[in-house]
């Protein structure tokens, strides 16, 4: 049987050199292929405002939607280690909004940690929720959340001066008590300096190689239609196979074919001759 990792498990990982595999779920029954299939973990990334809402960028999203789906995958994936990611307006306000939120991530959905953007100026709330005896993962480089701030979803750190910057979001993150950070969108060269400047797991998503990775569900498999980001490696597509399944529906349904007699449920031995018979 699967055994929850934890956060000493997953330092461990690091120590070890074995890169931890975690990907996005929004849904129940993904969860429950994801788990077993053995992710170490599951994220269930406010980017479920793109790929279950059909919204423009992750800024519109509430706690109510991420609670609502955290707990989904909760239930599906007891044994996996579950990231609730705090939505764009639940930790900007004050720390006190923030640790209520990060409090409602842990009763109502059952996390193991949260997750959160931003480095330098967050430092007080990734402060305020570890104390509170929460685990938190910081999310630094590319943030969805900020990305009218950015000029769009750009990657982050290309230049010397923004390179220094995140690697300094990155300490920050760590000195305020975060158990591990997420790199997003940004060279390999400087995800490399933020691990060798970090005794704890620095995971990535279009940052190289590192601790481990995380991609989007609906990106590897293949179903997100909008836009592919470089970074993304579709690992099926699945989308096609919607458009078959759908197709093949319609098809049979319009003919004739489904329900077959294999589908139907005859009456009971005899039933049928008395309702012929009144
Ligand atoms: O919301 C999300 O899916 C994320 C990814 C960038 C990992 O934070």
């Amino acid at each position: 049987m699967k055994k929850k990792l934890t956060r000493f498990d997953l330092q461990k990982m690091k120590d070890d050199g074995q890169k931890a595999v975690w990907m996005t779920a929004y849904d129940y029954i993904t969860a429950q292929l994801a788990e077993e299939a053995g992710m170490d973990m599951l994220l269930v990334g406010d980017s479920l405002g793109m790929a279950v809402y059909g919204y423009s960028g992750t800024v519109p999203v509430t706690m109510e939607q991420c609670i609502y789906h955290t707990e989904a995958v909760r239930r599906a994936a007891a044994d996996t280690f579950v990231i609730g990611d705090m939505p764009f307006g639940s930790y900007q306000t004050s720390v006190s909004d923030a640790c209520k939120n990060a409090i409602r991530f842990h009763k109502e959905a059952g996390v193991d940690c949260v997750k959160l953007e931003g480095g330098t100026r967050v430092a007080p709330v990734i402060r305020a929720i570890s104390d509170g005896g929460m685990l938190v993962m910081g999310h630094v480089g590319l943030t969805p959340q900020s990305s009218g701030a950015m000029g769009g979803f750009r990657a982050q750190g290309r230049t010397a001066d923004s390179a220094k910057a995140i690697i300094e979001d990155a300490k920050a993150v760590y000195e305020s008590g975060a158990f591990a950070v997420l790199a997003e969108g940004i060279p390999p060269e400087v995800t490399k300096l933020i691990c060798d400047a970090l005794p704890i797991p620095v995971y990535g998503i279009g940052a190289g190689d590192c601790d481990g990775q995380v991609m989007i569900c609906s990106d590897i498999l293949g179903l997100f239609q909008a836009f592919t980001p470089k970074f993304v490696k579709r690992y099926g597509n699945i989308a096609d196979e919607y458009r078959k399944v759908f197709a093949a529906y319609i098809d049979e349904v319009r003919s004739g074919v489904f329900p077959g007699e294999e589908h139907v449920y005859r009456m009971i031995d005899g039933e049928a001759a008395k309702l012929e018979a009144d």
